[in-house]
């Protein structure tokens, strides 16, 4: 314990010396400082790891320059601490802000500035703003203008966009990583680089092959897309009675063929009913990058069957529909959108990709599943197609692109405290997994990796994991890239300093 301490003492006297031309107060925090847990708080999206017994940080950093951030990295390495990095804290296993080893948190809340330049198109973003203060930004200069990025304004730059980051313009524009033009980071040694002198092997890794295995990106030089003035959107909720299971079926035929403009994805909702029982709803949502009146004889063609009435239909600007399908009401402010923190609830998340449709009986066997005595069971569809097709496998390190019909989400949520509730909803979700096994994808069994799960598989801790461990998950997540991610960490990290449990390693042989 005591050698614990002197690191913790060298480290903390290697910041001081370091800093010493800044107040320290505002960058370096003790676990003794009365902010520490505050700042540790703000932004875990997941109290499941923000428990008295999860491990903490030595230290949290929270930069104000690039040099903090290069002084973050010199000074962890000298003293052997790994660093978490964190932007928006949504990481669905906390890796962002927890480890089993000691570490220090470098969170980047002071790197939240936007610039958008209407002229060529363009945004630099830091890693630390969120996604609605991106669209917040990207609305106040322009109506035309938009970021094909996810639902969630609350998620974050960094992570997001180095891992793909998805939402309901990725059948026109692909994923937010897609739509990178530079970046700027700094790496292992403690050097900043952008996207030229980092080359362009770097620049493709860090568009979806995970941020955290290669550095500490500081912002990124993003393109924005042209939409239209007016776009259009619906809800229509079914449920079994209507056909809702049948819809669903319907529903993996026609999506992914949609012309780019429509995306219309289906969301399946546990919830309990007025009688006490539960039910099941199944929401069909769109999107269409046009007026009400030409989206009407779009969805007659081609699904008639769904049954949309022009009154369905709500036209708004393209940043009002970023807050309508994160549920706020019509009218809300879009002042929500620089809101950094969200309703919290504990739960664990999984994902898989579709290639064939699924039966009806299949998707009824889902169906009964989530009427199961659970807390909040949700399952989500998002259909590929489109704009994903056309980009190449290894484009990105993000793989999945022809082929796959859709996507799901599969979520569960509770409010209950304590290690039994959560092995008890866990234990549903993967048993739910399990049941999907044979409709979805194999060889590997596909997932997305900023819908992290552990269960995947993971590193040893101490770094020393074999490649035939790693390939299991990385295959998931990346497929054939997974080597070339592999030989660009051996290039620019090769001592592996920056690491977690699904980071990729610095080596292809062994084990
Ligand atoms: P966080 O800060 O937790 O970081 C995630 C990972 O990236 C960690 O490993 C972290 O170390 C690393 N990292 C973060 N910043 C870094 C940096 N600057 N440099 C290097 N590494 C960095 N996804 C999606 O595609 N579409 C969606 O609609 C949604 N919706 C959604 C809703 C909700 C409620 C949640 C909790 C999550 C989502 N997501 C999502 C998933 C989301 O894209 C994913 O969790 C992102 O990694 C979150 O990025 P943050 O910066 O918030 O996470």
């Amino acid at each position: 314990a005591s050698s614990h301490h002197d690191v913790h003492e060298n480290l903390l006297q290697c910041f001081i010396s370091q800093y010493s031309s800044i107040p320290i107060s505002q960058v370096v925090y003790t676990q003794n400082n009365s902010s520490y847990l505050a700042i540790l708080d703000s932004t875990i999206q997941n109290p499941r790891f923000s428990t008295p017994t999860t491990p903490k940080p030595q230290l949290i950093i929270t930069p104000l320059t690039e040099s903090h951030v290069q002084v973050a990295v010199s000074c962890s390495r000298k003293y052997g601490v790994q660093i978490r990095t964190r932007s928006g804290g949504h990481d669905y296993e906390g890796l962002s802000y927890v480890s089993d080893v000691p570490f220090i948190l470098v969170d980047l809340v002071n790197f939240q500035s936007i610039s958008v330049n209407v002229k060529d198109n363009s945004a630099w973003v830091q890693s630390g703003a969120t996604l609605g203060q991106v669209y917040y930004r990207i609305a106040e200069k322009s109506k035309t203008l938009a970021f094909p990025a996810g639902l969630c304004p609350s998620v974050g730059v960094g992570g997001h966009l180095s891992g793909g980051g998805y939402g309901m313009l990725m059948t026109k524009y692909g994923l937010a990583a897609d739509n990178v033009i530079d970046a700027q980071m700094v790496d292992a040694n403690g050097i900043v680089l952008n996207r030229v002198s980092m080359g362009e092997d770097l620049f493709w890794a860090i568009r979806g092959g995970g941020g955290a295995s290669f550095g500490i990106i500081l912002s990124w030089k993003i393109t924005l897309v042209p939409v239209p003035p007016i776009v259009t959107v619906f809800r229509l909720n079914k449920f079994l009675g209507e056909g809702a299971i049948k819809l669903l079926h319907r529903w993996q035929y026609v999506a992914p063929n949609l012309p780019k403009d429509l995306f219309l994805k289906a969301i399946l909702d546990a919830l309990p009913s007025q009688s006490g029982e539960r039910i099941v709803r199944a929401s069909f949502d769109a999107l269409f990058l046009g007026s009400a009146d030409k989206l009407a004889p779009l969805m007659e063609e081609g699904f008639p069957e769904l049954g949309l009435k022009l009154k369905d239909c709500i036209q708004m600007s393209w940043v009002e529909s970023t807050l309508y399908f994160y549920y706020f009401p019509l009218g809300t402010s879009l002042d929500v959108l620089l809101n950094r923190t969200r309703n919290k609830d504990f739960f664990k998340a999984k994902s898989d990709y579709v290639k064939e449709p699924i039966s009806e009986n299949g998707l009824e066997g889902l169906w009964n599943r989530l009427l199961d005595d659970i807390e909040v069971g949700q399952v989500i569809f998002s259909p590929y197609g489109g704009r994903m097709s056309e980009i190449t496998e290894s484009q990105i390190p993000f793989p999945h692109r022809e082929g796959n019909l859709y996507m799901i989400h599969y979520r569960v949520a509770w409010e209950e405290k304590g290690i039994i509730a959560s092995n008890m909803h866990i234990s549903w979700i993967r048993k739910l997994y399990s049941y999907m096994a044979p409709y979805v994808s194999k060889f590997p069994r596909a997932a997305y990796i900023n819908y992290r799960d552990l269960d995947l598989g993971t590193n040893h801790n101490n770094g020393l994991t074999s490649y035939s461990q790693a390939k299991v998950w990385g295959h998931k997540y990346f497929k054939r890239n997974f080597e070339r991610l592999i030989l660009v960490k051996i290039t620019v990290d090769p001592t592996n300093f920056f690491r977690n449990e699904q980071s990729v390693p610095a080596f292809t042989s062994g084990g």
